[in-house]
């Protein structure tokens, strides 16, 4: 499939995936919230763990900052920015309670407090200027991106970090049906090993549509320049299938 160009991107996934967005998804995690982080080992072939760690290393973190993580999900980002700085005011949002009543239960188990905020992440309910660092991993497929963009952009104090980590849509065309080939294979062995439900089964070919229609690691950094971030910086892993975004939110003049 060849994406549609990018001025017209986000009508064309909203076109094609709003349904699932609005109506099915939130299900869907709720069935594989007990198994998301077995399964994402699984899934990476053990390297879930050096992802997050480079992820991790390039986020930049000062002690007592206010973090907030966008897209909680079980909490993986929350735990790791704690283990690194234990002094952090770090916030999880996250639309799914059930993903995020394990991030909370992994959480109080290493005895971390992470403050969390139930709803969509398309309208932030958070004032302006007010997280020195935002963080928003594997979870950019499924949202608006440009709205999702513009109201981190809003909520982060001037001068703030956002860093982004996600697949991304490689931009060779052999790299990428290879990529899906094994993403394919990849989704079905997963679900087989973890037992998936009936209902988290049938995403697997979503997963795969909304990445054939997501960003390169180019586009997405054009995009966030678009939106108002300056010194965006991308680092790649496995050319293009992974991209790790740092943006800033311009200083006041
Ligand atoms: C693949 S998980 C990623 C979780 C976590 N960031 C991580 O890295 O493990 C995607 C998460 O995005 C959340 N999500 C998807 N759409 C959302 C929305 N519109 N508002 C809030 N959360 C949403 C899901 O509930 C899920 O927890």
């Amino acid at each position: 499939m060849v994406p549609p160009p990018l001025a017209a991107r986000e009508a064309v996934r909203e076109q094609r995936f709003s349904d699932v967005w609005t109506n099915e998804l939130n299900d869907a995690f709720a069935d594989i919230a007990p198994y998301y982080d077995r399964g994402n080992q699984i899934a990476a072939l053990g390297l879930w763990g050096s992802f997050l760690r480079r992820f991790m290393r390039s986020v930049d973190l000062q002690p007592k900052q206010k973090v907030l993580d966008v897209c909680g999900g079980t909490n993986a980002i929350g735990i790791a920015l704690l283990k690194r700085e234990p002094t952090l005011d770090v916030h999880a949002m996250d639309r799914s309670a059930a993903m995020q009543t394990v991030g909370q239960q992994r959480a109080a188990a290493l005895g971390f407090n992470i403050k969390s905020t139930i709803g969509d992440v398309h309208k932030l309910p958070f004032p302006d200027n007010h997280f020195d660092v935002v963080t928003l991993q594997f979870a950019s497929r499924h949202l608006r991106v440009r709205e999702v963009f513009s109201e981190i952009l809003r909520v982060l104090k001037p001068g703030g970090h956002f860093h982004h980590s996600d697949m991304l849509r490689p931009q060779n065309a052999i790299v990428k049906t290879l990529y899906y080939t094994y993403l394919k294979a990849c989704l079905n062995f997963t679900s087989f090993i973890v037992g998936s439900s009936p209902a988290a089964t049938k995403f697997k070919q979503y997963f795969i549509d909304a990445l054939e229609l997501f960003y390169t690691a180019e586009e997405m950094s054009i995009v966030l320049r678009e939106l108002g971030y300056v010194d965006v910086t991308v680092d790649t892993v496995f050319y293009g299938m992974l991209g790790f975004h740092r943006a800033v939110k311009p200083a006041k003049a």
